[in-house]
C-alpha cells in the first residue's frame, strides 16, 4: 500500500468495517479490525465476553488489539464504536497512521444498527435514546481524534471510499 496507514473511527453503524475493506482492497493494503482481532484472541462473541467478563475487561482488550496495530504497515484498521472512550487509545490511534471519522446522522444509524442484534451497549430497553446520549457523548471525543470526517449518511460504502481516498491524498502523505 502506498501512502500511510489509514484507521477509521466512528460510531456504530457508521460503516468502518464495509468501508475499512473496501479501502483496503482499493489501496492494495490489509484491512484489520479491533473488534474482529479481540473476538479471534478471546475465542468467543463480543456480546459474550461482555456477558462473562464485562464491559471494562473488553476495553483492556480492544486496548491491547489498537496497540498491536501500532507495529504493523500497510494497513487499514477499523475500530470499536467505543474506542475513543479510552483516553490511552487516542495516542495509540494518532501512531498508527492519519484518523478518519465515519460519521452518520442519528436516523441513519438507528436504521443500520437495527439490522441485527450483535451490540450488547444497544440491548437496552430504548435503543433509540440509547444511541442519541451515547452519540452526545462520544461525539466530541471522535472530533478531538480525528484528522479527517467523512459523512457516511446519503453515501453508498463505495462513494464512501472514494471520498476518503481522494481528501486522504490530498491530506496527508501520499507517495503514488
Ligand atoms: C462498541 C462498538 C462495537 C463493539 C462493542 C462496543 C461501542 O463495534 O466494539 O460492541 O462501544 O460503541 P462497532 O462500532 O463495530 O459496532
Amino acid at each position: 500500500m502506498n501512502g500511510p496507514n489509514l484507521v477509521l473511527i466512528g460510531f456504530m453503524g457508521s460503516g468502518k468495517s464495509s468501508v475499512g475493506r473496501l479501502l483496503a482492497a482499493r489501496l492494495g493494503g490489509r484491512f484489520v479490525d479491533t473488534d474482529a482481532l479481540v473476538v479471534r484472541r478471546a475465542g468467543m462473541p463480543i456480546t459474550e465476553i461482555f456477558a462473562r467478563h464485562g464491559e471494562p475487561e473488553f476495553r483492556r482488550r480492544e486496548t491491547e488489539a489498537l496497540a498491536s496495530f501500532t507495529r504493523r504497515r500497510g494497513i487499514v484498521a477499523a475500530t470499536g464504536g467505543g474506542i475513543v472512550t479510552t483516553p490511552a487509545n487516542l495516542p495509540l490511534l494518532k501512531q498508527i497512521g492519519p484518523v478518519i471519522w465515519l460519521t452518520a446522522d442519528e436516523e441513519t444509524i438507528f436504521a443500520r444498527v437495527s439490522r441485527n442484534t450483535r451490540r450488547p451497549l444497544l440491548k437496552t430497553p430504548n435503543p433509540r435514546q440509547t444511541i442519541a446520549e451515547l452519540l452526545a457523548t462520544r461525539r466530541p471525543l471522535y472530533e478531538a481524534a480525528a484528522d479527517l470526517t467523512v459523512d457516511t449518511t446519503h453515501r453508498t460504502h463505495e462513494e464512501v471510499a472514494n471520498v476518503v481516498i481522494e481528501e486522504a491524498k490530498q491530506r496527508f502523505p501520499w507517495h503514488p
